[in-house]
């Protein structure tokens, strides 16, 4: 690392040189996300990549986020600051063993979260996001039996709010499942007023407490827009920097992980974007993002599909 390098300066400018654009997840560090021309949840990202012109894509996310890009603009370059940037959620569905439980579960609509390989989504028939996974399962007929995953927390969640049976897989967030309801309930004490944000990834005795459960941008809408003053924030940390800057005179209070000597409310996947990485990126447009052409055609499929619904 040269210290003379001004990387935001230098950033900005290789963006303008190279017609680049930086798409950013609330995830990411707040430096990444100052620098970004859009933030957003997965949903967002994904709508605002299918309606780019620029040459370069730089997702800073992590990987199925560069491959939801990809499979949207197979024309575009899509580089990601560092490739090992992975999921523990998408890593829990491996496209092989889906493939399988399809096979055993004949009849049935296959929907898979936003978080998943490319091989994984071009085995499904709709793909969702948390902000809209509720919406698009309610407009499907009452009586569709439905394969969900890899989220048992969000699918469960989905089961409990529609009263559905989806059969879910059995898969979770390291990160989502950290959160300890005993530290959240003894901050409740010390906050009384504070009201609880959870995303849908945590478990339900944790939803079981929350006074709003959704997607990051959900959540940060409702935090905005209500007239309550503190919140207590049980999903990834990176988010709090949006929420303090768009609401400044309102106290987010980050919900403890059980384990309070590491930081794993902290997404380290999401962590690997660093500025020196999205510079180097920029300079070097490397690493770039690949997938099998056989693939993108199969997965935009239940992407679009999604996109059309909602
Ligand atoms: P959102 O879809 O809410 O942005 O969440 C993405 C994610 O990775 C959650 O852990
Ligand atoms: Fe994946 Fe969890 Fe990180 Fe989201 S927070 S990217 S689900 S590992």
């Amino acid at each position: 690392v040269d210290p003379s390098v001004d990387l935001a300066a230098e950033i900005k400018r290789l963006k303008k040189e190279k017609n680049a654009v930086v798409l950013a997840h609330y995830y990411t560090i707040g430096e990444i996300q100052d620098l970004a021309d859009f933030i957003g949840d997965s949903l967002a990202l994904a709508r605002i990549a299918e309606k780019l012109d620029n040459d370069i894509i730089v997702m800073c996310g992590v990987h199925f986020m560069g491959e939801t890009v990809k499979i949207l603009c197979p024309d575009k370059k899509v580089l990601v600051p560092d490739l090992n940037a992975g999921c523990s959620l998408a890593d829990s569905y491996p496209a092989p063993e889906l493939e399988k439980f399809i096979g055993e579960h004949p009849g049935h609509t296959v929907i898979s979260y936003v978080n998943t390989s490319a091989a994984v989504k071009a085995l499904t028939d709709i793909v969702v996001t948390s902000g809209n996974a509720m919406e698009i399962v309610n407009s499907l007929p009452a009586d569709e039996k439905i394969i969900f995953g890899p989220d048992r927390n969000l699918g469960n969640y989905i089961n409990s709010q529609t009263g559905r049976e989806m059969i879910l897989w059995d898969g979770a967030c390291h990160v989502h499942e950290q959160f300890s309801l005993e530290k959240i309930l003894e901050l409740k004490k010390q906050h009384p007023e504070a009201k609880v944000l959870v995303h849908p990834e945590c478990p339900k005795p944790i939803r079981l407490v929350a006074d709003k459960v959704g997607s990051t941008a959900v959540l940060l809408k409702w935090a905005e827009e209500c007239e309550f003053d503190s919140f207590i924030v049980a999903t990834e940390s990176g988010i709090l920097h949006e929420m303090r800057r768009r609401c400044p005179q309102k106290t987010f209070i980050p919900a403890p992980p059980a384990d309070s000597t590491c930081a794993c409310n902290d997404c380290s996947f999401m962590k690997l974007n660093t500025l020196q990485k999205l510079y180097n990126t920029l300079r070097y447009e490397l690493p770039e993002v690949t997938v099998d052409p056989a693939i993108i055609d199969r997965a935009r499929r239940p992407i679009t599909r999604m996109l059309e619904i909602k």
